[in-house]
């Protein structure tokens, strides 16, 4: 962010958008004072695209999809992808067999530097992944996070991490027969969901509740939780410190 200029937040969507629309919601009534540059989504029927055509956002789609089947036709890698750094820093296939790396990496990398390359023009000072629904590697990560004391990547997940990320929190709480439920806001890091933690909101769990009102609940939390750590970190109040050897987040009092 520079002077006294808003700052400039991109948001990736894959499917409906709802908590795109809480922030777009909270820009509309100046609970949240940035501007939303773009919204770009893997997904070309992504209902958010539509919620931000509607509100004259501009919006683009990076089609993993087909990136994915360029990388299948054996197209050209990015020039500045480099297998065996991007390898060495992943955590999130740990375990698993070199080709099976490779081909997770080189694959998202063609569409991770097609996602970079869409997102240039709008000079964006942090990206919001608000129900983005692809796992991103170091080197997209790396493209965005130039300054360690200032991450720009976060992340909204829909349970009470470190507890079932992956890509169905609400479901895994309540199949595990979580009497709480949550949701968290999170920088993004090299694993998955595992990222220093922003901001936690809970709800409880309650006898007959079943998944449908789960993900009710967790939503509601979502909507209100998401635009306050974009506030955070628009305030510059969010500071990343190490805590015993694991990075964490330490929220700053208000400037008056
Ligand atoms: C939200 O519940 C969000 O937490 C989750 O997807 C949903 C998107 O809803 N994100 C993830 O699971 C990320 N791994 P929305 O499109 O209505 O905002």
């Amino acid at each position: 962010m520079k002077g006294n200029s808003k700052m400039n937040i991109g948001v990736l969507v894959s499917g409906g958008g709802s908590n795109l629309q809480a922030i777009m919601d909270a820009v509309a009534v100046g609970d949240l004072d940035v501007n939303i540059a773009c919204v770009g989504s893997d997904n070309p029927d992504a209902g958010g695209l539509q919620r931000a055509d509607k509100a004259g956002i501009p919006t683009f789609v990076t089609d993993y999809g087909a990136l994915f089947g360029r990388w299948r036709d054996g197209a050209p890698l990015p020039e500045d992808f480099c297998l065996e750094t991007v390898a060495a820093r992943q955590s999130l296939m740990k375990g698993s067999d070199p080709d099976s790396l490779r081909a997770f990496l080189e694959k998202r990398a063609m569409a991770e530097s097609a996602l970079l390359a869409a997102l240039v023009p709008y000079k964006i000072d942090l990206l919001v992944l608000a129900g983005f629904m692809r796992v991103l590697t170091p080197y997209f990560i790396d493209a965005l996070n130039t300054d360690p004391n200032r991450p720009r990547i976060m992340n909204i997940h829909p349970a009470l991490l470190p507890a079932f990320p992956g890509t169905d929190g609400y479901g895994d709480t309540f199949r595990y027969g979580c009497k709480v439920g949550g949701c968290t806001v999170h920088f993004v890091d090299y694993g998955e969901d595992s990222g220093p933690i922003i901001g936690q909101s809970s709800f409880s769990i309650d006898p007959g509740d079943d998944l449908d009102a789960v993900k009710k609940k967790g939503l509601a939390e979502e909507w209100r939780l998401f635009p306050e750590c974009i506030r955070l970190y628009a305030e510059d109040r969010l500071n990343v410190v190490e805590r015993e050897g694991t990075r964490v987040v330490e929220i700053l009092p208000e400037k008056d």
